[in-house]
């Protein structure tokens, strides 16, 4: 949530923070910043709306400068609007800062610094911040540094700022809590980001800042001190993505691309790991803790959105195959009701980006209560990767459409091989199930391609549905979660409402809304639910709603029930999720697309929600 993005160094900085804050506004669009430093001192342009809305606003003007900040915003304190948005500067227009985060205690810093005469131009906790660090600089007679270490001792909550300083207009300072910040190590320069994207194209070596840490950077030096004034030595990493995997690559989106890319990407997710011919499954992340796992009192998975869905269909894999409770939950559920859990227990965190804050404060509430943690995430080196005792990455490369697609797949197959591994560490499964699902997977991402050519089919059904005005999505078992995921796309990009519910459960309530205006869709896969389901469809039809149904290719009775079918591949129950859901995703990005949204940057959305 928010991106922040700047360089120092030899090059025209402008066109690099600008370039960065495009690939970074998935994280927010509510409005963008750059503040510039250059001979004539410091300049802070910024728009309300999307970048490119900044980017018309300075077309034209002088721009010419070697150290810049930028900020794309998703609005927290303030409305978004010209004046909320970033960089803001101090009272005496010396200082500029982007943030990310939230200062919770702001308010009552700003009651401290009205007194002393502080006046505000915005309604945002960042300027009070700054603020905050000009009076502590004037009042104590210090330098920048030193005046950011001691207001960051009274601030409470999570923050990535970087600050420019016309007096020092070679060195940039960042500190980070709780959200990301990425610092690309170039030849005399240096680029900040939220995460890798914006930098990639320049170089490849990469630091990932630690909380509690300040960096003072220049265009040839990289300074690392923690909170109490410390040297720390900067561990310089090494970046695997390539541009090609943040660029659209001929696609309309990269919602479109992503949702086609997923039979690599669940390839990728399995590769190395998982080898069918030879019957063995190697999760070198977890292998340590393997037997811990086994013996779990209680597997507790915490989660947010899609990853909490993919959540949800792991709790039956692992209950099915590991005979172990699981329990999930929403990370902010889990956090904020003192929740039993210590010592035996086994947290599993889902996340894609690996830096949703929400997740992360329950993994840290847990992990100080004695629990062991498991990651699973896509970001390589993001927060929730490095607070985990042990955990498997998703391959799934960089997700820049706002709502997930490929992740989720990934992480059901990682979810389901940490399933299959702590099943046969614990001997709960039998050698012929084992080798079976090792064979369904091995096949999945190419019934994943195949369910793909269904592409032109679902677009000709979106059509014929877009102008409803709610959809129900129903499923049971495996199933069910998948509904949910079916409704929250929907709901994401098209702004239709949607509801996903256990078929059966329909009948308390929600069957109420059926009628000849309603889409219903049914994930109706053949698994142990099917006849169960079979009897949900012939309800719906009884009051006249419309069924849409995605069902296994062959199926003779639910396609003369149905008034739209879509047929996938047969796959065991365990896996059919990865099938079952690539409809519900191009479902609801083709009704997006008919009704004209910018479906990689749905409204009020950001991906990466680093705040609570
Ligand atoms: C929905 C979506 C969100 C995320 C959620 C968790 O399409 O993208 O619901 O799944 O914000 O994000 P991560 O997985 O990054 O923790």
């Amino acid at each position: 949530m928010c991106g922040i993005v700047a360089y120092i160094g030899q090059r025209e900085a402008y066109p690099i923070v600008l370039k960065g804050l495009k690939r970074l506004e998935y994280r927010g669009y509510d409005s963008a910043g750059v503040a510039l430093l250059n001979g004539s001192g410091l300049k802070v342009f910024k728009k309300k709306g999307k970048v490119a809305e900044l980017e018309d606003h300075l077309t034209g003007k002088d721009v010419r400068s070697h150290v810049a900040i930028g900020h794309t915003r998703w609005a927290t304190h303030g409305e978004p609007s010209d004046r909320n948005s970033h960089p803001h500067a101090s009272g005496n227009g010396k200082l500029a800062m982007i943030h990310n985060g939230i200062i919770e205690n702001y308010s009552q810093l700003k009651q401290e610094l009205l007194k002393k005469g502080h006046v505000f131009k915005s309604d945002t906790d960042t300027e009070v911040l700054i603020h905050f660090i000009e009076e502590i600089q004037q009042s104590n007679q210090c330098g920048l540094e030193e005046a950011l270490r001691i207001a960051l001792k009274r601030v409470v909550g999570a923050y990535v700022i970087v600050l420019v300083d016309e007096d020092n207009p070679d060195t940039l300072i960042a500190a980070r809590k709780g959200s990301p910040l990425v610092i690309g190590v170039g030849k005399g320069e240096h680029f900040l980001a939220s995460d890798a994207s914006p930098i990639v194209e320049y170089t490849k070596e990469v630091v990932f800042v630690n909380d509690y840490e300040i960096a003072i950077i220049k265009a040839d030096e990289l300074i690392l001190k923690n909170i109490s004034n410390e040297r720390q030595t900067p561990y310089i990493q090494k970046l695997d993505i390539e541009l090609a995997a943040i660029e659209k690559g001929g696609y309309d989106h990269f919602m479109l691309k992503e949702i086609f890319e997923q039979p690599q990407t669940i390839f990728d997710s399995l590769r190395g790991r998982l080898d069918a011919k030879k019957g063995t499954l190697t999760l070198g992340g977890i292998r340590e803790h393997a037997a811990l796992l086994a013996q779990a009192k209680r597997i507790i998975i915490v989660a947010c959105g899609t990853s909490w869905h993919a959540g949800l269909i792991a709790e039956y894999v692992i209950e099915e195959l590991c005979r172990i409770p699981v329990e999930v939950e929403y990370a902010s559920e889990f956090r904020y009701r003192n929740p039993v859990v210590g010592e035996g227990d086994v947290i599993i965190a889902v996340s894609q980006s690996g830096e949703t804050a929400d997740t992360l404060v329950a993994m840290e509430a847990a992990k100080e209560k004695g629990a062991i943690i498991l990651g699973v995430c896509n970001v390589v080196g993001s927060s929730i990767a490095r607070l985990s005792h042990a955990g498997a990455y998703t391959h799934a490369g960089p997700e820049i459409g706002v709502a997930s697609t490929k992740a989720f797949t990934a992480q059901l197959a990682v979810l389901c091989l940490i399933g299959l591994r702590v099943a046969q560490e614990k001997g709960s499964i039998t050698q012929q199930r084992f080798q079976h699902l090792l064979d369904e997977l091995d096949t999945i991402s190419e019934k994943v391609a195949v369910t793909l050519k269904l592409n032109d089919q679902i677009k000709t059904i979106a059509d014929k549905y877009k102008d409803a005005r709610d959809f129900l999505y129903l499923g049971r078992g495996y199933n069910f979660p998948v509904a949910l995921e079916g409704a929250l796309k929907l709901k994401e990009i098209s702004y239709i409402h949607a509801e996903g519910y256990p078929a059966a459960e329909m009948k308390h309530g929600p069957i109420a809304l059926v009628d000849e205006n309603l889409p219903v869709v049914f994930v109706a896969t053949h698994d142990s639910y099917y006849e169960k389901v079979v009897s949900n469809i012939q309800e719906i039809k009884a009051r006249k709603g419309k069924v849409i149904a995605v069902v296994t290719e062959g199926d003779q009775t639910i396609p003369a029930m149905a008034d739209d079918v879509i047929e996938v591949p047969a796959a065991d129950e365990l896996v059919a999720p990865i099938l079952s859901v690539i409809p519900m995703q191009l479902l609801a990005y083709h009704i997006g697309v008919l009704k004209g949204f910018d479906v990689d940057k749905p409204r009020n959305l950001a991906k990466s929600v680093t705040v609570e």
